[in-house]
């Protein structure tokens, strides 16, 4: 929960009294006891963007006096320490435009720390870490294929795509600011100069930083859609999507946290499952803790490690039973336990029924070297790509959150076709000892 290191000194009182006298935010006149540097960031700020002076006025931020400076302030000596607002410039205030979790975790430390041992945390180190924890593989699919080889295009499909969901290892020029190279991004495991990881605007944007934003699946969405993680999609297949679709507006999303429950809203939303408080269950900001298997890997297994770093991150058993305890909050036990049952079933169908007996022709064919170098330009290769990253994701997520057609015409279906083709494939390569044209 929240642990606060500045107080708030201001009444209610005296806080609707400053901002009733408002009526265009560009001439926004903060009264209340900041400090005068403090005030000035928002009256000036106010007139040079008034989108942002807007949104954190009405932010609970905004109601408890939690600032502009509160947030960009850092010491002269840190790795982030800069004066390019002009407002500060040769002040003794230095600031950084780019807020980490390292400066939330001053007041919110136990999200930070949950959010730091979730796959989550993961997202930008898997691919950007220069230290062999990465995978060599997305690099030269970013850079060789994508970016053809060609130097100055070695980034661009990083930039535009995979860093604005995983986040980048964000990076300052010696004016300390930010380069154009690594920000912005939107994506949820950016690292800083500072040491910290993620990017807590993800879910709740700035500058409302809002509880009610983050519980809608929107808040989601933009990251979890596709061909290859079709999660809004599976959602609103799902009957929960039905009933959210269908009168989710009407729902209460600003209860305090941890008091919000079922009554507050009829189906549960990505947050009520994967996060929020229900029940016994506490709000966690480690959205691996109530999964049981890993549904994106090749091929699936339940989850047993503590490093956030693993695929396997998080306790599966453990998890399971906490998952469960959410459907109890509104369904019968024999409804989830059937229901998982169905679900698990349909996980380990992916793995021995296609992944494995695929992985076996694969291994056969690089055995007879009957395999392309690039793998972007061999038909078995593509297809087998397809058939877990793609349509085998699909088959087991729309499993695991009741969406039928991800479970099926988009999943096991596509993925039975693919299984097919690599066979025929497989079988023309190893009868002719040759890779077709
Ligand atoms: C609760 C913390 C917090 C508060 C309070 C806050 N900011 Fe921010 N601000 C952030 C975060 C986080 C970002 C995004 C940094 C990133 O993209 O890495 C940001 C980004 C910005 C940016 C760049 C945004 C853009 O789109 O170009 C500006 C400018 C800025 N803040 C000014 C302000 C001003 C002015 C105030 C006071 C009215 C303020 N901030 C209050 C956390 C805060
Ligand atoms: C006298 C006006 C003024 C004051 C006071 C002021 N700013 Fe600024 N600030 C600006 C202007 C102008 C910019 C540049 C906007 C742009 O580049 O579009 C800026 C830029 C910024 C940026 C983005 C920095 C960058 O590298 O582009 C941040 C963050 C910021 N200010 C925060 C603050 C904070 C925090 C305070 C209070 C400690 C503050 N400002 C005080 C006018 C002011
Ligand atoms: C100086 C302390 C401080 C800092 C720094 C700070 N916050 Fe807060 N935050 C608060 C306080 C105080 C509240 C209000 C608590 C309450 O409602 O009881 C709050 C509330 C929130 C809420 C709940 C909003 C709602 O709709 O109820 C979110 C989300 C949040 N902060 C996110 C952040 C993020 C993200 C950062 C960093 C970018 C951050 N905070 C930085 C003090 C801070
Ligand atoms: C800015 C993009 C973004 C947003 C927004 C986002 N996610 Fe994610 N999410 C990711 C990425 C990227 C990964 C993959 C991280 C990895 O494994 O490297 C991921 C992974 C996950 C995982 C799997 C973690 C694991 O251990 O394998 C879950 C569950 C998840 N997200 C749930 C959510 C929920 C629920 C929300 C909304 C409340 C959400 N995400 C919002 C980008 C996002
Ligand atoms: C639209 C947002 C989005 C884009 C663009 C995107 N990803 Fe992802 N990625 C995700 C999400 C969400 C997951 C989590 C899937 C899950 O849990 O099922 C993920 C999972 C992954 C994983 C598996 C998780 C892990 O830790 O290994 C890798 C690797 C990955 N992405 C790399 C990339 C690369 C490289 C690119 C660009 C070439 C890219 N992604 C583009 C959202 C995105
Ligand atoms: C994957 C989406 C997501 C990300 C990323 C995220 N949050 Fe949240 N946050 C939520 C949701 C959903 C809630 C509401 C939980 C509930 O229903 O009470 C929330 C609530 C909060 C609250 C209100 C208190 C509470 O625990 O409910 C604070 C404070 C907060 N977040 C801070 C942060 C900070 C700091 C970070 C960065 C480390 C962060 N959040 C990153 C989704 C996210
Ligand atoms: C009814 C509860 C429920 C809802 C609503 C829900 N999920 Fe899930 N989600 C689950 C369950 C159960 C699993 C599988 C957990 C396991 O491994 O046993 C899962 C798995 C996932 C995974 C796969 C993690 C991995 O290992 O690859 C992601 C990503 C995810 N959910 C994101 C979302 C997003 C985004 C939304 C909203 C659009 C959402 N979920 C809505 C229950 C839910
Ligand atoms: C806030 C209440 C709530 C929670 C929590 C919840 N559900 Fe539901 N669920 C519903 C409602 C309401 C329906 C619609 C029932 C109908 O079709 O008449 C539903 C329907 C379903 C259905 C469609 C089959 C059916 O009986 O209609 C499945 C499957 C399902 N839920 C699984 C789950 C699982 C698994 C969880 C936990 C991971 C869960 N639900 C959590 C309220 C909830």
């Amino acid at each position: 929960m929240i642990r606060l290191l500045l107080v708030a000194a201001f009444t209610l009182g005296s806080i609707s009294s400053a901002f009733a006298m408002e009526s265009d935010v560009k001439t926004l006149k903060v009264e209340r006891g900041l400090t005068a540097e403090g005030k000035k960031c928002i009256e000036c700020h106010a007139q040079k963007q008034p989108g942002i002076v807007a949104d954190w006025k009405n932010s609970r931020h905004g109601h408890v006096n939690v600032s502009c400076i509160d947030c960009h302030q850092v010491d002269k000596g840190s790795p982030m320490a800069s004066q390019s607002c002009p407002g500060v410039k040769g002040t003794e205030v230095y600031m950084t435009m780019v807020v980490t979790p390292k400066a939330c975790g001053r007041c919110h430390a136990s999200e930070v720390d949950q959010f730091s041992k979730s796959g989550h945390a993961r997202a930008s180190v898997q691919y950007h870490a220069e230290d062999g924890r990465n995978f060599k593989g997305m690099t030269a699919l970013i850079a060789t294929h994508e970016g053809q080889g060609m130097d100055k295009f070695k980034n661009a499909s990083d930039m535009t795509g995979c860093m604005q969901c995983h986040g980048a290892d964000v990076k300052l020029g010696a004016d300390g600011r930010p380069t154009k190279e690594t920000w912005p991004n939107a994506g949820v495991g950016s690292t800083y100069p500072d040491g910290s990881v993620g990017n807590c605007v993800v879910c709740h944007t700035r500058h409302t930083f809002s509880i009610a934003e983050a519980r809608k699946p929107a808040a989601c969405a933009s990251c979890h859609l596709g061909p290859d993680h079709p999660d809004i999609e599976i959602f609103n297949n799902s009957k929960h999507g039905h009933i959210y679709n269908s009168e989710g507006t009407t729902w209460n999303y600003t209860s305090a946290p941890d008091a919000w429950e079922p009554g507050d809203y009829r189906a549960p939303t990505c947050a009520v499952c994967h996060m929020s408080g229900i029940g016994e269950l506490e709000t966690t900001h480690n959205v691996s803790e109530r999964l049981k298997w890993n549904l994106w890997a090749t091929r699936s297994e339940v989850r047993n490690s503590p490093d956030p770093l693993s695929p396997l991150t998080g306790e599966g058993i453990e998890g399971r039973k906490k998952m469960k305890s959410v459907c109890s909050n509104c369904h019968s036990s024999l409804h989830s336990d059937n229901f998982f049952e169905q679900a698990d079933n349909h996980i380990e169908l992916y793995n021995e029924g296609y992944w494995d007996p695929a992985l076996a022709m694969k291994k056969e064919l690089a055995e007879k070297n009957l395999l392309k170098a690039n793998p972007w330009d061999d038909e078995f290769q593509k297809i087998f790509y397809h058939l877990w990253h793609h349509e085998g994701r699909r088959m087991r997520q729309g499993a695991a959150m009741g969406g039928p057609d991800y479970a099926h015409w988009h999943g096991v279906f596509e993925v039975q076709q693919d299984f097919y083709e690599l066979k025929a494939i497989h079988k023309k390569r190893m009868e002719t000892g040759k890779i077709e044209e």
